[in-house]
């Protein structure tokens, strides 16, 4: 049976969950339209060193010692063969731009909701937009989060409140990109490709990159909401950095990890795009934000994808016999995909999976 729909109107009426949060009557309980309960085997284990993601260090990556650079780039394959999640460690991105960056993006969810507003919108690609659930039809519960999307690239856009995410935003952007380049030419020699086989294949020079600041205020019973359930990125690659509070948890081995990470270091992920161009090699893996009661969280996950007219199909030269086992669609057709009730059947990979014979 289909889900039922929620219209524009309902959404674009819900307030937001600063709103909510900070509604004077001091809030005690999660209202029954954000409870959410795990399953109790889906609960994180605390962290333990054994199980935390791997680390790259990105000044071995860009080394000119050619023995570093392949330790490195041998560890990037590992790291996204066996996890799909790594911390990025060295990356020269000053760690006081990532802290202006959050703070200016604190700044505007707590401006006046009236100020916000203009930016509620329900299309895709619009290149700025904020609100809170996304869609309640296909989540099922409301979200314990507001977000910010603003598209960074190929075209820059930007807030013109407050005053300094202008500035600040271009600075960020363009150098993650240039971090993000660089380990997607490290990806590609890790699959034995030469270096800029992806960014080619991928238009890279015309991809999208989108800047995506999640707020995550304290929650009286974390346990019975959910900042943004399971899900995997669509694009090639995430980046992402957040204040000094912890919440993303990865799927790995069946059981959830909480990732700690080194304060400054970028949090990188594989997204649904690579999975697909490495015919399964690469995982596009399961996470989730999760709240906590102490304190608001701030993440800013920073998706670099294909150009919005090209589409991911396996590479030829790493089927080595296999059979693809993608068909192909334009990265934002496949975007639209993830957006729409569908993916809440099925995984939106598996729309685009050849079937077994
Ligand atoms: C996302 C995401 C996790 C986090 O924005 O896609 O997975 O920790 N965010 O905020
Ligand atoms: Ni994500």
């Amino acid at each position: 049976m289909a889900p039922p729909m929620t219209t524009v109107a309902d959404e674009a009426e819900v307030a937001s969950i600063k709103t909510l949060t900070n509604a004077g009557a001091e809030l005690n309980s999660v209202p029954f339209e954000y409870t959410y309960i795990k399953n109790p085997k889906d609960q994180a284990n605390a962290s333990d060193p054994e199980h935390s993601i791997p680390t790259i260090d990105y000044a071995h990556l860009t080394s000119g010692s050619p023995e570093l650079r392949s330790k490195a780039i041998e560890k990037l394959g590992k790291a996204c063969e066996e996890w799909g999640f790594f911390q990025v460690i060295n990356h020269g991105v000053p760690e006081n731009l990532m802290k202006s960056m959050i703070e200016a993006c604190q700044k505007f969810f707590q401006l006046p909701e009236e100020e916000k507003k203009e930016f509620q919108s329900r299309k895709l690609l619009e290149p700025i937009k904020c609100g809170t659930t996304y869609n309640f039809a296909i989540e099922k519960v409301r979200l314990w989060r507001d977000y910010l999307k603003v598209i960074a690239h190929p075209d820059f856009h930007s807030l013109q409140k407050p005053a300094e995410y202008s500035d600040i935003s271009m600075k960020f952007s363009k150098q993650t990109r240039q971090v993000a380049t660089e380990l997607l030419s490290g990806i590609s020699e890790s699959l034995g490709l030469e270096a800029e086989y992806i960014a080619k294949a991928m238009n890279w020079d015309r991809g999208l990159q989108i800047l995506a600041a999640n707020y995550y205020p304290a929650c009286p019973q974390p346990d019975q909401a959910i900042g943004i359930p399971p899900h995997t990125d669509h694009g090639l690659v995430t980046l992402l950095i957040q204040n000094e509070m912890g919440g993303l948890e990865v799927q790995h081995n069946g059981k959830w990890v909480l990732v700690d990470c080194a304060p400054g270091s970028f949090v990188v992920n594989i997204g649904d795009q690579m999975q697909i161009l490495t015919n399964d090699k690469y995982k596009s893996v399961w996470h989730r934000a999760v709240v906590n009661n102490r304190a608001t969280r701030i993440s800013i996950a920073v998706p670099h994808g294909p150009a919005l007219d090209t589409a991911a199909l396996p590479i030829p030269e790493l089927l080595g016999g296999e059979a693809p086992k993608f068909i192909g669609m334009s990265y934002e057709e496949f975007m639209e995909l993830q957006a729409s009730p569908a993916s809440w059947i099925r995984p939106c990979l598996d729309h685009l999976r050849v079937k077994a014979e």
